[in-house]
């Protein structure tokens, strides 16, 4: 289930040339099925026209609080309680400034002042602006109110100066938003998952590997760390982007990750191993590339650390250790016992056969095992399978 759908977004858009980019984040909204009302500023006016946003919304772009054309009227205090969320952004040095001290003279304004829901703020401004003490006194202020601040990245900015100031990306809004939109049920634990294929060197120019994308073990550290966990994402390479809010830790090999996993463990409430780790690696390195000959050739294989099996099997008092099966036959019964001879406190077990299920894919076709307990879950993205592993997890 989408967290988004059907919620009620409010986007308040003030004058800076960062409003063009509220455009994608609207149509990024909508696509995940949420409400959204785009309120604007007078001088926004100056940057976008209301038109981009209601075409993308479907929804009347509010502006001026005396407007009677659209459904809240004088109420924006109608608005303000179906508010889910409150994002004002591109928020410049003025709303920032009015929003912390309740000032209340326009349709953005007092709809903000009358909201009760999670309010957001993404500063886009000229950095000697922003990085003035009176804006950032502002700023404390609206942290002492419970608003949340997305912070500007530094970079290159409209004005030619270079500095801090630039609004957040698209992408890093809509992160917030799902975030704000999140029950917190894994607040103050910490948890580590592992994900995608390791990397078996033969030569500098050769290794041995498997099909992972790393997209069911990123999908649990992503929902994770929205959930509130402190997530350490172990992973190898894949070409997914690290996700917003976890301590990445890139590893190539399975000797790599065995020491970035077995070194944190100590630490952790929980520990998801989701990473197809080698199970053998070339018992010989070659610093040059090896070249061929007319013969055939082999290579002679040694065993990897079993990195589960090892934690497993001096499992520490407290902590949740779930594993991952993946077969091509004999499913359940394989899984259950990784599930024995690893120590483990769940095994999630797939198989590469199913039908949307297994490498590559958005989907997966899981069954989760524990020591008591067997459920089949049907076809499910994997932020959904994710979703239901940690609710198994802190169940
Ligand atoms: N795993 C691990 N260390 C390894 C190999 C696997 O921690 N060296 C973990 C995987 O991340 C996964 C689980 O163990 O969570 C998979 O168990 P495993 O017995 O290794 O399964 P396969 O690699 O599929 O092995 P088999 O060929 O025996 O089915």
């Amino acid at each position: 289930m989408d967290r988004l759908k059907d919620k009620n977004i409010v986007i308040g858009v003030t004058g800076s040339i960062a409003a063009y980019k509220i455009a994608t984040l609207c149509s990024s909204l909508k696509k995940r099925g949420a409400n959204i009302t785009v309120i604007m500023t007078k001088n926004a006016l100056n940057f976008v026209n209301p038109i981009t946003y209601e075409t993308l919304t479907g929804t009347k772009c509010l502006v001026d609080t005396f407007d009677r054309n659209f459904q809240f009227n004088v109420e924006h205090v109608s608005l303000a309680k179906l508010a889910d969320v409150f994002l004002i952004a591109p928020a410049s040095a003025d709303i920032i400034a009015k929003a912390a001290h309740g000032i209340a003279d326009d349709m953005l304004t007092t709809t903000l002042l009358a909201c009760d829901c999670p309010k957001l703020v993404a500063p886009a401004m000229n950095t000697r602006m922003y990085k003035n003490p009176i804006t950032q006194d502002n700023i404390k202020t609206l942290v002492k109110y419970g608003f949340e601040i997305i912070n500007p990245a530094n970079g290159y900015l409209a004005c030619g100066d270079t500095g801090d100031g630039k609004m957040a990306e698209p992408e890093e809004l809509m992160e917030r938003i799902e975030d704000a939109l999140t029950v917190k049920d894994l607040q103050g634990k910490k948890v580590l998952v592992t994900a995608g294929p390791t990397q078996e060197k033969i030569d500098p120019v050769r290794y041995i590997t498997n099909h992972s994308s790393g997209k069911m073990g990123y999908a649990i550290a992503t929902e994770a760390r929205r959930r509130g966990a402190e997530v350490t994402l172990v992973s190898g390479v894949v070409s997914l982007k690290a996700p917003y809010g976890v301590s990445y830790v890139p590893i190539v090999s399975a000797e790599d990750m065995a020491n970035a996993v077995i070194s944190r463990s100590n630490e952790q409430d929980v520990i998801i191993m989701a990473a197809a780790v080698a199970d053998y690696k070339p018992a010989v390195t070659y610093d040059e590339k090896v070249k061929k000959s007319d013969d055939d050739m082999s290579i002679q294989l040694s065993r990897t650390q079993d990195i589960l099996g090892t934690i497993g099997q001096n499992k520490k008092e407290g902590l949740y250790l779930c594993g991952f099966a993946m077969e091509t036959e004999n499913l359940i019964e394989n899984a259950k016992a990784k599930l024995k001879k690893k120590n483990l406190d769940m095994i999630v077990a797939n198989s590469i056969k199913t039908e949307g299920a297994g490498f590559g894919t958005d989907t997966n076709v899981v069954t989760l095992i524990t020591p008591d307990s067997e459920t089949q879950l049907e076809l499910m993205s994997k932020s959904d399978v994710a979703n239901v592993i940690l609710d198994e997890i802190i169940k």
